[in-house]
């Protein structure tokens, strides 16, 4: 697989893990390197030194571990429950405001892009981060092999519904999850569509085989397990907006001086070590996103 383009966030693992961490890992990469040249969706390389991420990588152990995935569990220990997520055969569907729509195979898709390696902050709207090596392809690729029309405004992306979830028997929730971005927000360099972590496959917990990744977004907005894109003109209900629109709206841009109704947002606790840190306006990718919204003030953007 190719690797294209080098920028500020792709920062070798080096600068943002302990040693022994890394060690560790390039150890297991290499033990089983046969079987991850073999898997789909996966790159692992070493990024170009730009961007300081300022922080250590979340250790795998705990970033696969303690999840959010409603349609499995309110809990935060569904790990073992997702495993019952089959990811392969999985089919992308391409809808609404399109040239033409069209069902494409998760394996086909991949064939027609080229992945990467990024190391993104994440930040969940309940206060807790963490920092994961993800492999993936730019937003933008799956924009141009969509083909939305000019008419297009806004991307919706939606989880599979299956049977071995059995958080969908909710029967108050609004399934399926459903959440989105304006188009030009998944044409932003940052918006990424993920398909591994860690130098491995996506697991079904992390929103395997491919998820949605916009960094400077709390991570509701981050759908898993995607299998319909859909192109709109008007912006596409959102599944926590849908539950609770006071609470949640439709930019949810990270910022620590907008209070959730219910809690602060100006520090947040990274994931393994319990340490509390200051929250950054846009999870600290400003320079890269806020133009997006220079015209967007009226908005509600940050929650
Ligand atoms: N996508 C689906 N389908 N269902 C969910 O419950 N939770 C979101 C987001 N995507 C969620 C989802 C929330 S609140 C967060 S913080 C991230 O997934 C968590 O991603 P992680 O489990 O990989 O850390």
């Amino acid at each position: 697989m190719r690797i294209i383009r080098r920028r500020g966030w792709e920062i070798p693992e080096s600068q943002v893990t302990p040693e022994s961490v890394v060690l560790n890992r390039r150890a297991l990469i290499g033990g089983t390197a046969a079987l991850l040249a073999a898997a789909p969706g996966l790159v692992h390389a070493d990024p170009n030194p730009k961007y300081e991420a300022g922080r250590a990588l979340t250790e795998e152990k705990y970033s696969t571990t303690y999840n959010n995935y409603y349609e499995f569990s309110e809990s935060k220990n569904l790990w073992k429950e997702a495993q019952g997520l089959k990811t392969s055969p999985w089919t992308i569907e391409f809808a609404g405001l399109v040239k033409e729509p069209r069902k494409i195979a998760y394996e086909d898709l991949l064939k027609q892009v080229s992945l990467e390696e990024r190391i993104y902050r994440h930040r969940c709207v309940e206060a807790w981060a963490m920092t994961v090596p993800w492999t993936g392809f730019p937003m933008t690729d799956l924009l141009k092999l969509a083909e939305p029309l000019g008419s297009a405004k806004f991307v919706a992306f939606e989880t599979v519904k299956d049977k071995s979830m059995s958080g969908l028997r909710a029967p108050l929730y609004p399934w399926p999850y459903v959440d989105g971005l304006a188009i030009d927000e998944a044409a932003n360099e940052l918006a990424f569509m993920t398909t591994g972590m860690y130098g491995k496959p996506l697991p079904p917990q992390n929103g395997g085989p491919i998820r949605m990744t916009t960094p400077w977004k709390y991570g509701f907005k981050q759908v898993k397990s995607v299998v319909k894109v859909t192109f709109t003109e008007k912006q596409p209900r959102c599944f926590w907006q849908e539950i609770n629109g006071r609470e949640y709206g439709f930019w949810a841009n990270v910022n620590p001086d907008v209070e959730h109704p219910r809690w602060s947002q100006a520090r947040e606790r990274l994931l393994g070590t319990g340490e509390m840190v200051p929250t950054q306006i846009y999870n600290g990718y400003g320079d890269i996103v806020a133009s997006l919204y220079s015209d967007r003030k009226s908005e509600k953007l940050f929650m």
